[in-house]
């Protein structure tokens, strides 16, 4: 880059006197359309449950999910992220739930492909959600290992039950080794080549994602147990261009960095060096905190969001989850 110009002829201000001037020169920007709007479902007709750690985000029931869901449509957004709170009794060791066709996600996924057909539904692939342990993976039951090739083909029968159900997104989210190749050559196969996968590519085991896993019920059948035997270190960063690479080398579509925001450089990184649709999860924990911090009247809500979302967009991600994406495309409509 060339820089031209020194004080007194150069003078930085010059632009930011005035916001029309701002808004000439503004390199980035945020647009409803960079949003997608993850939401809890539960298998109820009427439910609005609250979440610890996440005010404002609701477990919802069919009806408010078709609501919410219209809402969506309203504001711009373009798609929506399911994740199922399953009960108790239906998880187990095999997560068999997970491909059960007449179980309650695919029939939620009918019943939002029927109610609102032009929003993109993207639904989770992952065992996390139906496993009695609260893994994304099976489990060696002697060693307490996650056995990567079985969890994979069990992904596969998820996805396609996902697939005939309707949906137009997978997103695999268990961070197993070769599960992106495995499932665009079932789908393929199965003729739903127009099914599109966002790969959680690059996604790290965080501390971030505890109101999540309460939220869904997983943390505690987890009982204390972590994820960094598929999650990556957060320390590592050339481990996340090889798993990217890996992962549009297998069929991915779309590719994720997750969380969001302590992980710009990567999104920045991943966007320039593989120039594909790059996503950003702003995940649970990232939204608690912004809560939190606001409702203590520490930072000004709407303003810190906002700014949360741009800079992820100047990192160079092209849309973000985001459990503001509702809130934040009202302020931006
Ligand atoms: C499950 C999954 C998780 C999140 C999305 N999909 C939790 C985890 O990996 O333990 C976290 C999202 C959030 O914290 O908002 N595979």
């Amino acid at each position: 880059m060339f820089f031209e110009g020194s004080f007194p002829k150069k003078r930085m201000r010059r632009l930011r006197t005035d916001d029309y001037m701002r808004r000439l020169v503004q390199e980035t920007s945020l647009k409803a359309c960079d949003l997608i709007y993850p939401v809890f479902v539960v298998d109820k007709d009427e439910s609005y449950e609250d979440i610890v750690g996440m005010p404002g985000v609701f477990r919802l029931g069919r009806q408010e999910l078709c609501k919410v869901a219209s809402l969506c449509l309203e504001r711009k957004i373009p798609a929506i992220a399911l994740f199922p709170c399953v009960d108790g009794s239906l998880k187990t060791p095999g997560a068999e739930e997970a491909y059960n066709v007449d179980g309650f996600l695919p029939k939620t996924i009918k019943l939002l492909k029927e109610h609102t057909p032009s929003l993109g539904v993207i639904a989770d692939v992952a065992l996390d959600p139906y496993t009695s342990h609260g893994q994304d993976g099976l489990l060696d039951p002697e060693k307490n290992t996650i056995l990567n090739d079985e969890t994979v083909q069990v992904l596969v029968k998820q996805a396609l039950c996902y697939a005939e159900s309707g949906v137009d997104i997978i997103a695999p989210s268990d961070m197993m080794d070769g599960r992106v190749g495995a499932i665009r050559s079932a789908l393929d196969e199965a003729n739903f080549s127009q099914v599109k996968i966002l790969s959680y590519a690059a996604k790290y085991a965080s501390s971030f994602y505890g109101p999540f896993r309460h939220a869904v019920g997983s943390a505690p059948n987890l009982q204390g147990q972590d994820k960094k035997t598929y999650q990556m270190d957060p320390a590592n960063s050339n481990e996340a261009l090889h798993e990217v690479y890996q992962d549009i080398k297998e069929g991915a579509d779309m590719v994720m960095v997750k969380p969001a925001s302590f992980y710009s450089d990567i999104i920045w990184q991943v966007k320039n060096k593989f120039a594909v649709p790059t996503f950003a999860y702003q995940v649970s924990g990232e939204y608690a905190m912004l809560k939190a911090a606001s409702e203590k009247g520490l930072i000004d809500e709407k303003s810190s969001v906002l700014e949360s979302l741009l800079s992820l967009k100047r990192s160079g991600c092209d849309a973000i989850l985001t459990y503001y994406a509702l809130q934040a495309a009202e302020w931006i409509l």
